[in-house]
């Protein structure tokens, strides 16, 4: 536990550092023109607790808000559930936890190359559905979004992630594909990228490394890690020769998904550090969290390594705690907490008022 928390002063120290790191280009877009500039995410926002969030948001406004997300998530697929995890994500990182991430057309951040492959909209359609039957216009879009990122967590993990969500968020006007350019980080990236986009968001490494976690359900496509197919540079890196050469193959047939954790595909564990540090993973933002001392520490840890004789029934134990605490870190990004910023809308695919 010494060397835990040696980790823990080290990750926060680095942590204030990288906040001045400026941020890189993501991926889904080719770079943008320098003659016209668009914003950048804010460095460091403020952390938690987001004002104007409290876990039992809903208790005397809607008291069945929690219950409707939690059915309407039990329902789905493991496949839709997983997608779920990922649009939390993907909401949180462009324009903040405001559902920015479920407007559709033309433009909007749900056209943009990373987003094509989000899956779980129906989800979360069939949950606003009936919450707008039962109490009209008072529980957000971007709340139900972050209920059904933690109730699909719970499901993929048997339970074993469980956490409040602190709630009270609107929605956003505001969706432009550009935005995820800027802001989710891309497959290929390096740890410095990765983290540098990650500590704009006031996350630290091992949020990142604890979040990263989420990389053992759901799949991919192909033409997500074609870069770490041969014949791709021989690094440390690298991904495991046989996996790569399984995944060539597969991939071979064109465009197609495959899981992501290869040995418990639709389980929310900490098999992924095991694959991490066997190479076992398909995108460099997983392979390169070995390549710092503090990661990989990290990593070690969760996968079960450290401290050796107790590290095997710690670390699940351990990840699944710090996982929610994560989730519940990356929902106070950019959260709007009322007019003119924010709304509720009464369809999540669209502002009140286009
Ligand atoms: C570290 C930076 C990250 C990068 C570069 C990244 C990148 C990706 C990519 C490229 C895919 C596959 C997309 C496709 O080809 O269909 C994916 C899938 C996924 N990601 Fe991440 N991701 C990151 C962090 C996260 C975080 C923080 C979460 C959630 C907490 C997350 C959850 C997921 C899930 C659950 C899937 C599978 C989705 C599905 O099956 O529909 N990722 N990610």
């Amino acid at each position: 536990m010494a060397k835990l928390a040696v980790l823990a002063v080290l990750a926060s120290l680095l942590s204030s550092v990288s906040c001045e790191f400026s941020i890189y280009a993501g991926y889904g877009y080719p770079p943008p023109n320098p003659s016209q500039p668009y914003p950048l995410p804010p460095a460091c926002p403020p952390l938690s607790p987001a004002p104007g969030l409290k876990v039992g948001y809903y208790a005397d406004k809607c008291p069945c808000a929690e219950d409707v997300v939690r059915d309407a998530v039990r329902n789905a697929t493991a496949g839709e559930k997983a997608g779920l995890v990922r649009l939390f994500f993907h909401d949180c990182f462009v324009q903040g936890c405001d559902a920015s991430v479920l407007l559709s057309g033309p433009q909007t951040e749900r056209t943009a190359f990373p987003n094509l492959s989000l899956r779980g909209f129906e989800v979360i359609d069939a949950a606003k559905a009936a919450l707008e039957k039962a109490c009209p216009g008072v529980v957000s879009c971007a709340d139900i979004v972050a209920f059904a990122g933690r109730d699909a967590s719970y499901s993929l993990s048997d339970g074993k992630i469980n956490y409040g969500v602190p709630a009270g968020r609107y929605d956003g006007n505001v969706s432009r594909d550009i935005d995820t350019f800027f802001n989710l980080p891309p497959p290929f990236g390096d740890l410095n990228l990765t983290t540098a986009m990650f500590a704009a968001k006031g996350l630290n490494e091992n949020d990142m490394v604890v979040l990263s976690g989420a990389h053992s359900i759901g799949r991919s496509s192909c033409n997500s890690f074609t870069d770490r197919l041969p014949p791709a540079a021989n690094s440390s890196t690298a991904m495991e020769p046989i996996l790569a050469a399984d995944l060539t193959n597969t991939c071979s047939a064109g465009s197609v998904n495959v899981p992501q954790d290869f040995k418990t595909a639709d389980t929310l564990d900490i098999q992924y550090y095991k694959n991490v540090l066997s190479r076992d993973v398909l995108f460099n933002s997983d392979a390169s969290l070995t390549t710092s001392l503090l990661t990989n520490g990290w990593v070690d840890f969760y996968a079960g390594n450290r401290p050796s004789f107790l590290g095997k029934y710690l670390a699940p134990f351990v990840w699944h705690n710090d996982f929610g605490e994560a989730m519940v870190k990356m929902g106070n990004i950019g959260v709007k907490t009322g007019p003119p910023q924010g709304e509720i809308r009464s369809k999540c695919w669209s502002v009140n008022n286009p």
